[in-house]
């Protein structure tokens, strides 16, 4: 058993009631903590079954502290087999809840704690847990409980030293952070291996592994000359898959060099693959653990967007040596502090590597698919919340992608060279330090010299401006005035808001002559009503504004007709062109999901014309003729009636295919993008022939399959196969079943192949998608215990609004049925299929009604784990 429930005390009785579980933590309750533990060793006896774990704090008084002479030290599911004072046997401790208390006489001490855990029971796979036979660990948020007890907190900074000792065979490789400083055989077929980490680091940082793994090594020499060996651990079969990954380690090393200053700090730098991963990635310090998701790459098995994604998490996880791991947080209410800040570099890493228009399009549609949803539902919340239940519920896109976007706007006002000084103080300054987010804006003012405290409020206030602007144009004066107001609607907690400054990039162009009229500007919109006014304007005037998304917002401009078709041929920002393109589609599909007839006319002649341009490159063609999704019309609807908006866009796409099949069919046939050629323009090429295929196939779908069929024979790539079968899993043709069937047979043994299997029939657009899905959840290869399955299947059908949402209710049923189930498990997977429900109020009274029962009969479930019951009574507060 994992969980070791019972409640064991020493030889005191136990004073107080265990503590209540789902209790909500509030930021303004921050106290320093009472004690430091400079220095922690620990000693593992590994095995899958059952673990040893001796550990030996020196816990010293904080200074800080209120001088409380109790130590607490956090558990979560362990019990104590014996506790140590200064090198004697105590019975002077207690449980109290899962945490281990000692009251302390002096003010430092030594305190050595023995405990057992049992990896091959841990389904929650959090802490010390087995998969594939090997032994890993992942400890943020709060993990490292579940492998002893320790002040589980990210303000206690500890050195670390570590000594694990397992049979030779089953653990040949044994790793943890920083150096190895000893390594050798003990008795029978056993042997050992000593790390020490000379950086001070939270708990969440720790991490061990303990497998049959083999390592793809390479390395890199940091701009001081330091040669550091680097290395990929994976099972030896998968060491052909792991070339994409290290390349992607060196790019990162070499462009938080260049871009940031930031240097590698250590000898050694190791991956490791983990096919049983809750998350994406783990910032360990020098032991990163990956989900194989994001390591294992080659043509044959990885798409394009896989590749990417590699890149991307590699980079990431890389960067948080710096943004987390050598500055990290105070508390997790400073959670975006990190991951704010380092998903704004990643997206500065892949924006360099690759195409920067189609890398912001991307990070913007991703925003808007999964954060502004989450700001507008009952899961709100700030970039920094002010209070949780459970943390794990917390590693949202808010914190995320909201929070990079947030950076992004201190880098849009301060210009990239006064952003590099304050960047360059803060991390002089909070070097070996827990930080928060307004240490953060205070070293960037301080090293910028620019006052930023109007920009902190977009840190506490929760939901997604709504911006209105207006262009007047007075043709005698040749003034332009821009009349804005933004609106912040209340969202759970927040009743009334501020006005929040928003910078807003934004340029003109004639109307006539389709040339800029004067510089681009940046406007600082700071209060509900503003006019901003430009002069010398002599024609009339388009208006091009939140370019490059300058602003999270959500932004709807008085157009003239015609304006959005020739803003998308005339504006100088890819950005804004593919808004205005977006805009345009937007416009006739909320139209047509109202009721009115569909206006067709001008999206086919945008698109036609930007499938016909010259000047624009095949990525972004892709990206510019995508309609907006299901889920983003949603958001624009007063009522949601998922039927009506996709029969909009069924309607839509029908209309594109038939009037520009010519042009479709010529996109699709473009070639000059071998299976090999990993090159931005490779990678365009390919996209906009699956995203053409997608529209003839709307038009006709019988000669589409035959097409389709045909690319995924002939594909020497899986981003041509996959995309072939992601067409062709939405259409009653027989070449369906075939491709289906051959795509099974040909990669049953690829686990993150067959991850792809389940997750196209899951994201089919069909009117049977419910009923295949319910047949997959059946299939033997089908297993809610692997996160990646779970979310292939029952994460990308909650995320398929048409056939979710479908009007029978056996969608609802479907996914309260697994989130009940997979909460048994693995409660931090669970909690994450809830959002689905989340915006129960905005739909159609049948469909919002059935949803509301799903969500009361998931929470009424006994035993709910605190994970759930917060995303669950939330959503129906
Ligand atoms: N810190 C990780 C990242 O963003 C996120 C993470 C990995 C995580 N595993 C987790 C968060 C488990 C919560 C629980 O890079
Ligand atoms: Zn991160």
């Amino acid at each position: 058993m994992a969980d070791i429930r019972t409640t064991t005390d020493g030889a005191q009785a136990a004073e107080a009631p265990p503590s209540p579980t789902h209790v909500a933590i509030r930021r303004e309750d921050y106290r320093p903590p009472e004690w430091l533990v400079p220095q922690i060793e620990l000693k593992f006896t590994l095995g899958l079954e059952e673990t040893r774990v001796q550990s030996k704090l020196r816990v010293e008084r904080n200074p800080a502290g209120s001088g409380q002479s109790r130590l607490t030290l956090n558990g979560d599911g362990i019990a104590p087999v014996g506790v140590w004072v200064d090198g004697a046997a105590t019975s002077a401790w207690k449980m109290q809840g899962d945490d281990l208390v000692i009251d302390l006489p002096g003010d430092r001490h030594e305190i050595g704690i023995e405990n057992l855990v049992h990896p091959a029971a841990n389904t929650k796979l959090m802490g010390l847990y087995a998969s594939n036979g090997m032994l890993c660990t992942q400890c943020e948020a709060e993990g490292f409980r579940r492998i002893t007890f320790f002040p589980d907190r990210p303000d206690v900074l500890s050195k670390y030293r570590v000594r694990m000792e397992g049979d030779a065979t089953q653990f040949p490789v044994l790793l943890s952070n920083g150096n190895r400083v000893g390594a050798g055989e003990s008795e029978g077929s056993r042997h050992w291996a000593e790390w020490e980490d000379p950086f001070p680091k939270p708990c969440y940082l720790f991490a061990l592994v303990a497998g049959d793994l083999k390592a793809n090594r390479d390395s890199f020499t940091t701009m001081s000359g330091r040669k550091v060996d680097l290395a990929i651990w994976v099972r030896e079969a998968d060491l052909p898959k792991t070339g994409h990954a290290m390349e992607s380690l060196k790019q990162s090393m070499a462009w938080d060099e260049r871009v940031y200053g930031r240097e590698y700090d250590l000898d050694l730098f190791n991956i490791v693959a983990v096919s049983d991963f809750n998350m994406g990635a783990m910032e360990n310090k020098s032991l990163n653990i990956f989900n194989t998701a994001y390591v294992l790459a080659d043509k044959e098995t990885a798409t394009d967007g896989d590749f990417d994604n590699i890149a991307r998490v590699v980079a990431h996880e890389y960067f948080h040596n710096w943004s987390g791991d050598r500055v990290t947080c105070r508390d997790w209410f400073q959670l975006s502090l990190k991951e704010g800040f380092t998903v704004f570099r990643d997206q500065g890493f892949s924006a360099d590597v690759g195409s920067p228009a189609v890398k912001r399009i991307e990070d913007v549609r991703v925003l808007r698919a999964a954060q502004f949803p989450e700001d507008q539902g009952p899961l709100a919340h700030a970039v920094r919340p002010d209070s949780y239940i459970e943390i794990s519920n917390f590693y949202t896109a808010t914190v995320y992608n909201k929070g990079a976007e947030l950076i992004r706007m201190f880098h849009t006002v301060l210009g990239p060279e006064k952003f590099r000084a304050g960047t360059d103080l803060y991390f002089e300054r909070h070097d070996g330090e827990a930080a928060t987010c307004d240490d953060f804006v205070a070293a960037l003012e301080d090293g910028s010299g620019v006052d930023l405290s109007a920009f902190k409020i977009w840190y506490s206030q929760a939901g997604t401006p709504r911006v209105r602007a207006r262009l007047d144009h007075d043709a005698a004066t040749r003034t332009a005035t821009l009349h804005l107001e933004q609106q912040e609607d209340p969202t759970p907690g927040q009743p009334f808001k501020e006005p929040m400054p928003l910078p807003l990039r934004t340029a003109l162009f004639g109307e006539e002559s389709g040339a800029q009229l004067g510089e681009e500007q940046l406007i600082i919109l700071d209060r509900a009503k503003q006019t901003f006014t430009f002069e010398n304007i002599g024609e009339t005037p388009l208006l091009s504004i939140n370019r490059g998304f300058s602003a999270p917002v959500v932004l709807t401009a008085e157009r003239r007709p015609g304006e959005l078709e020739k803003l998308a041929q005339a504006d100088t920002d890819p950005f804004a062109r593919y808004e205005a393109m977006q805009e345009l589609m937007m416009s006739a599909l909320t139209a047509a999901a109202r009721g009115e007839k569909l206006d067709a006319e001008p999206v086919i002649r945008a698109i036609g014309a930007t499938l016909r341009s010259n000047a624009l490159d095949p990525a972004f063609k892709a990206e510019a003729i995508l309609l907006p999704s299901d889920t983003l019309l949603a958001d624009r609807m007063q009522v949601v009636d998922p039927d009506a908006i996709h029969a909009a866009r069924d309607a839509l796409r029908e209309a594109i295919g038939t009037a520009l099949k010519d042009d479709m069919l010529a996109a699709h046939r473009t070639d000059g993008a071998s299976g090999d050629d990993l090159s931005p323009a490779a990678k365009g090429i390919r996209r906009l022939r699956t995203v053409a295929l997608g529209y003839v196939a709307a038009a006709d779908e019988a000669q589409a399959a035959g097409l389709a069929k045909a690319q995924f024979d002939a594909a020497d790539n899986m981003t041509d196969r996959q995309g072939a079968l992601g067409v062709l899993v939405s259409l009653n043709q027989p070449e369906r079943e075939e491709a289906l069937q051959a795509f099974y047979d040909r990669f049953r043994d690829d686990a993150l192949v067959i991850d792809k299997w389940f997750a196209l029939q899951a994201a089919a657009q069909r009117p049977d998608t419910i009923d295949q899905v319910l047949r997959l959840v059946s299939h033997p290869d089908f297993t809610m215990g692997n996160p990646n399955r779970l979310r292939a299947l029952v994460g990308m059908f909650g995320g398929n609004h048409w056939a979710f949402h479908n009007a029978d209710g056996r969608g609802y049923d479907f996914l309260a049925d697994m989130i009940i189930a997979a909460d048994k498990l693995n409660p931090q997977i669970a909690a994450r299929l809830v959002p689905a429900f989340g915006r129960w109020k905005r739909f159609e009274p049948k469909r919002s009604a059935m949803m509301k029962a799903a969500l009361e009969r998931i929470v009424a479930s006994p035993g709910l784990s605190k994970d759930v019951y917060e995303q669950v009574s939330k959503s129906l507060a």
